[in-house]
């Protein structure tokens, strides 16, 4: 089996759920404490063993490519200052992997971003992680994902169950035999109605991606929304046999959602040994208030 050495993610979108943040500034920037949303999941695809990152990205998303890249001015007062300890923080981020870039013109949908990808990937089997969707860190969620593609050596979508009234949010595979681990996909839809959806399980910004996705990609009309739609070059995959659905055990925010954003803020917070005790006090004493 092919070892996986390469993450696509996508991060050229426009952010318009949160906007103003997102005016002149990047979503994926975002802090959920101290460290931008993007920073999680560069570090959720190393911690699954990929060695080099290919970031989608385009107009106004330099924020990104500076945050990965050698900060010589800063670096160089931190030194002169003395403060070590910041200066190794703000190294250390250049050394998390190998990073290319490569450019969508424009925000043409999931798919078109994906696709813009394929000369950096080459041919062979990559992650795809979306650049505002975080899971917790002490879960693995690449890495159930890599499991399943290591036994079946079919692409992989991670899934999770969804409530009823969220699937139109999300694409929507068929459902499991309820055995817990990977199953085949028959069916995936893009954003259905409750009545039309297959199963509750939605995809839910992980992937693990055999070369001939790019192939469907290519071929591709624009799908829901004038959008060119990944889940419609996956449906293609399924309908060959080649496409598997694996749970992710862990919890996760869509950061791109103002409540997920804000509940991923306090919920990192309160795992972090510096800010555990004193936060958590003052949430106990605010909720009193209401
Ligand atoms: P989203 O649909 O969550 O991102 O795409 P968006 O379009 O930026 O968000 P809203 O709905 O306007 O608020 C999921 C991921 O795919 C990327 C986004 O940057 C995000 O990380 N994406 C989306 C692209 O790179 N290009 C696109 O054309 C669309």
């Amino acid at each position: 089996m092919k070892t996986l050495r390469k993450a696509v993610i996508p991060v050229a979108g426009l952010g318009t759920r949160f906007l103003p943040a997102t005016k002149a500034q990047p979503k994926e920037m975002l802090p959920l404490v101290d460290t931008p949303v993007i920073q999680y999941v560069v570090e959720e695809a190393i911690r699954a063993g990929i060695e080099s990152i290919v970031l989608v990205t385009g107009r106004g998303k330099g924020a990104i490519e500076n945050h990965f890249d050698v900060a010589y001015e800063l670096e160089d007062t931190l030194r002169r200052r003395g403060k070590q300890e910041d200066l190794d923080l703000v190294r250390d981020i250049t050394h998390l992997a190998q990073f290319a870039y490569v450019r969508q013109g424009e925000p043409l949908g999931l798919g078109h971003a994906v696709l813009c990808a394929r000369h950096a990937v080459g041919d062979e089997p990559f992650a795809l992680l979306l650049g505002d969707d975080v899971f917790d860190e002490r879960d693995s969620a690449l890495e159930s994902l890599i499991t399943a593609y290591q036994a079946t050596g079919k692409s992989v979508v991670g899934v999770q169950e969804v409530p009823e009234e969220h699937v139109s949010r999300y694409g929507i595979v068929s459902g499991s035999s309820g055995s817990g681990t990977a199953w085949d996909v028959t069916a995936i839809v893009e954003k259905p109605r409750p009545e039309d959806a297959p199963s509750r399980w939605a995809v839910v910004g992980r992937y693990v991606l055999e070369p001939p996705v790019f192939e469907h990609l290519a071929a591709l009309q624009p799908g829901v929304g004038g959008e060119y739609q990944l889940t419609d070059a996956l449906a293609i995959l399924a309908r060959e046999g080649r496409l598997v659905a694996a749970p992710i055990p862990a919890r996760r925010y869509d950061t791109g959602n103002k409540l997920d954003y804000l509940k991923a803020n306090v919920e990192f917070a309160l795992k972090r040994e510096d800010l555990r005790s004193d936060f958590a006090a003052y949430l106990k004493d605010l909720v009193k208030g209401f």
